[in-house]
């Protein structure tokens, strides 16, 4: 969907302890994994626990205009009736990502190798992220790109009518990027191999070993190198996603900033590539405890139990950026109640997710009276300690579901509510964040003019 209706401004007022248990939804990372592995297996996939919120969807619909046939059978549950590798059909109208990242990247790479055209466009945010990673690496494989200038949506892309495999060093932490390769490696004859320097979230490789691909990953000197035999027959799943780790870490970060709160989050990823936010509260002094370790879905999960805590400020080494990129937002806000400073750096990606997130929470969180430093690469906040922020200010959210639901969270611990200009997007990724956070006690309120 591209844009969304008009604003919805919320208000989220100081609140007394938050307590009970945070049910988050599905992975969104696996979910569009799922989504369009199911659409390139042969028979059909069958998915429980999707995350349904808007980002996905997009994707479940542009799997649709490709062939395949993908119909939710229950919450939560989906059938996905793949093409087969090599078997997409030309989409006959324009693809709109909406707000996604992921999605329009991944089916960019996706389509890259089959003799398609596709024009692809997104919301104002997509529209101002750069494709340029992707349409570079796609250009090996002979896809050719048409996009705006600086490589921007809208965009059309004529895949490859006899793609080639390539090798690929990807030059920036990205599993976008790497899954896009990964992806167009598909349909090409022999193999692709893609190195990454650092570790990103590695469920795209764990998803093709799952759907019967030929997928190694050797870690040598030049960093992790992941080698794919491409034509494949991939063979349907059934895939459970898990509840989403960075969605977990809105209730969790909540609780351990609101005095009092003691709340359970069930089933939380612990993937190391995910888990960079809970090592790092765990060494502000947050007060959680892993229970009832255990494997779901293919991954390692445990219950948080999460208690309110007295946190210090941290240095965040850079090389935990990667298992963590989704969670600065929110971590700067853990950090405006810790004592001492937070110092975030080797952050720059940051800069072009759905908002320069560096920006938007380095504008937002001085308006509610804490002082910031940034630089291009580096974040730090100055902790006012526990209940010691002011608030009292109106954050602007730029059309990014994390830094509005950051906001949100500073206003439940500050001295006085905090606005943001929009809630809307916050269903991207987190359609149930209202009444989920309402039930552990927090004080959300749509201001209806
Ligand atoms: C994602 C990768 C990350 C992350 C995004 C989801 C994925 O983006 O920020 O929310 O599912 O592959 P980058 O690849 O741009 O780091």
């Amino acid at each position: 969907m591209s844009g969304h209706g008009a604003p919805i401004p919320m208000t989220s007022h100081p609140c007394g302890a938050l307590t009970g248990t945070a049910e988050v939804p599905g992975d969104k990372s696996i979910s569009h994994r799922a989504l369009i592995l199911g659409a390139m297996a042969v028979g059909e996939t069958h998915i429980t626990g999707l995350l349904e919120g808007q980002d996905v969807l997009d994707t479940a619909a542009a799997m649709r205009a490709f062939g395949a046939d993908v119909r939710q059978i229950g919450p939560g549950e989906w059938r996905v009736h793949g093409v087969g590798v090599g078997g997409f059909g030309e989409p006959d109208q324009v693809i709109d990502f909406g707000n996604s990242g992921t999605g329009a990247r991944l089916v960019m790479g996706c389509m890259a190798s089959s003799p398609i055209t596709v024009t692809f466009t997104g919301d104002a945010s997509l529209r101002s992220r750069p494709m340029a990673r992707i349409t570079d690496p796609i250009a090996l494989f002979g896809a050719q790109s048409f996009g705006r200038t600086g490589g921007r949506l809208p965009m059309t892309i004529i895949g490859a009518a006899n793609p080639v495999p390539v090798r690929y060093t990807v030059p920036m932490p990205s599993a976008q990027v790497k899954s896009a390769v990964l992806l167009a490696g598909l349909n090409a004859p022999g193999q692709t191999v893609v190195i990454e320097k650092e570790a990103t979230r590695d469920h795209t490789e764990r998803m093709l070993a799952g759907f019967g691909a030929d997928i190694s990953v050797e870690a040598t000197y030049e960093g992790r190198v992941i080698t794919l035999t491409g034509q494949p027959e991939l063979k349907p799943q059934s895939v459970a996603v898990p509840r989403d780790p960075s969605s977990a870490a809105f209730p969790v970060c909540a609780a351990l900033i609101v005095e009092g709160s003691d709340i359970t989050v069930p089933g939380v990823s612990q993937n190391t590539t995910r888990n960079g936010i809970y090592t790092t509260l765990l060494e502000m002094g947050a007060d959680i405890a892993f229970e009832n370790e255990r494997e779901e879905g293919g991954e390692p999960v445990a219950d948080l139990r999460v208690k309110f805590s007295s946190l210090k400020g941290v240095e965040v080494p850079p090389e935990r950026a990667a298992s963590m990129i989704d969670e600065y937002p929110v971590l700067s806000v853990v950090a405006s109640f810790a004592t001492g400073k937070t110092v975030m750096r080797g952050v720059k990606e940051l800069r072009v997710k759905e908002s320069d997130r560096i920006d938007a929470m380095a504008r937002g969180l001085q308006a509610c009276g804490v002082t910031i430093e940034e630089d291009q690469d580096m974040l730090t906040v100055h902790g006012q300690g526990p209940g010691g922020v002011r608030g009292g200010a109106t954050c602007a959210t730029h059309l990014d579901h994390r830094i509005a639901m950051s906001f949100l969270l500073l206003g439940m611990a500050a001295k006085t509510p905090v606005s943001i200009d929009d809630c809307g997007p916050v269903a991207t990724s987190f359609p149930v964040f209202e009444p989920l956070m309402a039930d552990l006690g927090a004080r959300l309120e749509r201001d209806v003019k």
